[in-house]
């Protein structure tokens, strides 16, 4: 497996492979897990190279406490990485990524003003400003994103449209733990008391399909604050059930909808999202 921390570096290793050779991409935070790893099999299984890039965005972080706390394990990841069968890795110092101060900036009206939008100002606008200077550089055919960031892979997947019309996004299932909790990195910051209670979050997603059946989408989306709230522990920031392709709240189930719960909760001062397909 190839390290590479510069663009120079980088560009040697892309210039040095057949021009035929098709790449995928995987662009991560590091502190990886086996849902970055499913990412990493996807694209192996599908291009004949998978290069994964680790660097922290700070300019995606809103709160600066997160991004100080954000967990960090290079050497780790580096052998999960190796161990997976990664081809190359990027990991850049901050200077390589953005060489001049960032002028540029995304709109996604209707995708980036709801549920992590509303919450999180100016956390896509970050993303989708890192995502597409890494895609400059690394010139995939295919970049990987999981649906546990399902807003972000919807925004990633309109600006690519847009910018990028030669690169095919992939959204991939969510990987969970045993007891259903969706893997992410900053489950490494919750107590043991706080892990004990955080797989309620996917039980009142997996409730909320069920109470559909006989409740509006208004009404179980209260019910199940109410659920999540009650455990004393978790604070519910918001629980949306909306359609998979606008994000717009459904008001009414008909026929031909597919509905995606959404739900995002404090528990400490750790911040977890999650969200499940209904259709
Ligand atoms: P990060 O949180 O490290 O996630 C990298 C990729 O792994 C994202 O596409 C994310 O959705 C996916 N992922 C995380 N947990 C997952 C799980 N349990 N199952 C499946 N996929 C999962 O998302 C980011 O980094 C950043 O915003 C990034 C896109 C790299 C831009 O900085």
């Amino acid at each position: 497996m190839k390290v590479t921390r510069t663009v120079s570096d980088y560009e040697k290793w892309f210039q040095n492979k057949s021009a035929e050779a098709s790449v995928g991409f995987v662009p991560t935070m590091g502190f990886l897990h086996r849902g970055h790893i499913s990412l990493i099999e996807a694209s192996k299984a599908e291009n004949d190279f998978t290069v994964c890039s680790i660097f922290v965005n700070p300019i995606q972080f809103n709160n600066p406490e997160d991004l100080k706390n954000y967990p960090r394990n290079e050497v780790a990841d580096l052998e999960m990485l190796e161990k997976a069968g990664c081809d190359v890795v990027f990991i850049p110092p901050y200077k390589e990524v953005y060489p001049k101060p960032v002028t540029i900036s995304f709109a996604f009206p209707g995708l980036d003003d709801v549920m992590e939008g509303e919450h999180r100002p100016g956390h896509f606008n970050g993303v989708a400003v890192v995502v597409s200077r890494l895609f400059e550089i690394i010139r995939p055919n295919l970049a990987y994103f999981g649906k546990k960031d399902y807003q972000q892979w919807m925004i990633i997947d309109n600006m690519t449209h847009l910018k990028f019309p030669g690169i095919t996004i992939k959204g991939m299932p969510i990987v969970r733990e045993e007891d259903g909790l969706a893997m992410s990195s900053r489950n490494a910051r919750l107590s043991k008391e706080e892990r004990e209670i955080a797989p309620l979050l996917y039980e009142v997603l997996k409730r909320s399909r069920d109470l559909l059946v006989d409740f509006s989408p208004a009404e179980v989306c209260n019910h199940c604050k109410k659920m999540i709230n009650n455990s004393g522990m978790l604070r519910t920031e918001y629980f949306t059930i909306a359609d998979a392709h606008t994000l717009v709240p459904i008001e009414k189930i008909t026929a031909n909808q597919k509905p995606v719960a959404f739900v995002a909760a404090w528990l400490g001062n750790v911040r977890l999202i999650d969200n499940l397909e209904l259709f």
